[in-house]
């Protein structure tokens, strides 16, 4: 069996101690080792109170959440804010219910067949790309290439434009610069902030969402519903009960959504599955004979599936998101626990996709987990890297048919050769990344 990196887990104190020493703020490294083996636990050393939640039965309580007790974290939503707004991804209560049905049928199935043309442009495009890595040998960041290509995909599939255009890569160069920011959370924070207190931004970062805003209003603003991408169909998109459309700003923020939740995300998962891939021959050798050598239309795609397998079982150990809190808007109850106003609320897949209470083998990469004859086995609501309940992520098929496509498409053309793969180790920033780049050598094959 193979165990793909992880940090080793201590006891509680001594996670808290080694944290301290590295001064990462790398929150995966802090749990400690019960969390993975009980149905919920009370993080002690936080002002606010943290409680990590993975018991199925608890977990839909907090995800299903009629009643609007248990939003978005403030601290997370905080940090969004100046970028975008009060958008699907932050919003709540009727607000939200809203922007979720205008903003859903942009990424049903029909949809998604007219998107899949444009990931195929993309994954040509990068191809050639690819192909110049490899015959001047230069090794490239595997991370680096990933986000690119998904920004790619993003604004192509968005906007119909590439990346290589102007204004999509003034976009994708703030936002770049944004997500290195404001993605360091203090864990001094965690520990002494009392609930609900208002952080200033940093000058840079506020600069950096005008920036971004300004360069999505000018797409938006050159941009027509007639042109049938995602773009097009939210701003055609019109409220049920009044027939209102997005306004300008409304539309800023979600095209901004689709940026932020749509390539760092996917990047991150792809970063890890290749990293896998290019260390573990078998897996490759398997993605490779599944591929085959004819052209993968989005029929193809959905009829690969070990490839997107290996991309649910990296999801499954290094989920892109690798915390989802919430916050408690007054006392409730959650199971036989009771939590006061302020409580940070963590679902956390990391945990629970980890967990040894509902997989056998946590930490083994194992991707026929998921194959058809053992797939029933999964308990129900362990395996959340696109969430759960009403808020599940609105680009999960998206971004699977993106990454299945995306893996098949690039082992079977290309040879990675991952250089200090020893070293590569998880933190959670924004996403769940390897600590430094992982610098890979390309070859075709
Ligand atoms: C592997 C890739 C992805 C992962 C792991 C992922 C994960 C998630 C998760 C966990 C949530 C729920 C957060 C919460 O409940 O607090 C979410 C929400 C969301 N995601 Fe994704 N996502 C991915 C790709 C995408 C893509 C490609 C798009 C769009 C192009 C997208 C758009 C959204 C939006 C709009 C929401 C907010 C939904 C709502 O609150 O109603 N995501 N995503």
């Amino acid at each position: 069996v193979f165990i793909p990196p992880r940090p080793k887990s201590l006891p509680a104190l001594a996670a808290l101690i080694r944290a301290g020493i590295r001064r990462d703020g790398n929150l995966i490294a802090l749990l400690p080792a019960e969390v993975y083996r009980k149905p919920s636990a009370w993080i002690g050393w936080s002002r606010r109170g943290i409680l990590i939640v993975n018991d199925p039965a608890l977990l839909r309580e907090v995800m299903a959440d009629s009643a609007g007790i248990f939003p978005k974290n403030d601290l997370f939503t905080g940090a969004l804010e100046p970028l975008i707004g009060d958008s699907i991804f932050t919003s709540h209560g009727a607000t939200w219910r809203r922007q979720r049905a205008m903003i859903d049928p942009a990424f049903g199935h029909m949809k998604l067949t007219r998107a899949f043309v444009a990931m195929q442009a993309a994954v040509d495009a990068y191809e050639g790309r690819l192909d110049e890595a490899a015959a001047s040998g230069t090794p490239i960041s595997l991370d680096v290439a990933m986000g690119e290509l998904t920004a790619d995909v993003i604004t192509r599939t968005v906007f119909s434009a590439p990346l290589a255009s102007a204004t999509a890569r003034e976009v994708f160069e703030s936002f770049s610069f944004f997500e290195r920011t404001v993605a360091h959370v203090a864990i001094s924070r965690l520990i002494f902030d009392p609930p609900f207190k208002r952080i200033p931004h940093q000058q840079a970062v506020l600069q950096a969402c005008v920036r971004i805003r300004a360069a999505l209003g000018a797409l938006v603003d050159a941009h027509t519903a007639a042109r049938g991408d995602i773009a097009g169909d939210v701003m055609a998109a019109r409220d049920r009960a009044t027939g209102q459309g997005f306004t300008r700003e409304e539309l800023i923020d979600q095209l901004g959504v689709f940026f932020l939740a749509g390539h760092e995300t996917t990047a991150s998962a792809l970063t890890w599955a290749f990293f896998i891939a290019a260390t573990q021959p078998h897996i490759a050798a398997r993605i490779r004979a599944e591929a085959g050598e004819a052209s993968i239309g989005f029929e193809q795609v959905r009829a690969l599936p070990y490839t997107r397998n290996v991309f649910r079982e990296t999801l499954r150990l290094y989920p892109p998101i690798t915390f989802i809190p919430r916050v408690a808007m007054r006392a409730a109850r959650i199971g036989r626990h009771r939590v006061k106003r302020g409580t940070m609320i963590m679902v956390a897949p990391w945990v629970i996709q980890r967990h040894h209470l509902y997989w056998p083998n946590p930490d083994a990469f194992d991707p026929d987990r998921f194959a058809p004859e053992r797939e029933a086995r999964i308990v129900p609501g362990t395996f959340l890297p696109f969430g759960l309940g009403p808020r599940i992520c609105v680009g999960a098929a998206f971004a699977t048919t993106e990454a299945t496509l995306i893996l098949a498409r690039l082992l079977r053309r290309f040879d990675f050769e991952v250089m200090d793969a020893g070293k590569v180790r998880p933190i959670a920033r924004l996403t769940t990344r390897p600590i430094d780049q992982v610098m890979v050598r390309v070859r075709r094959r």
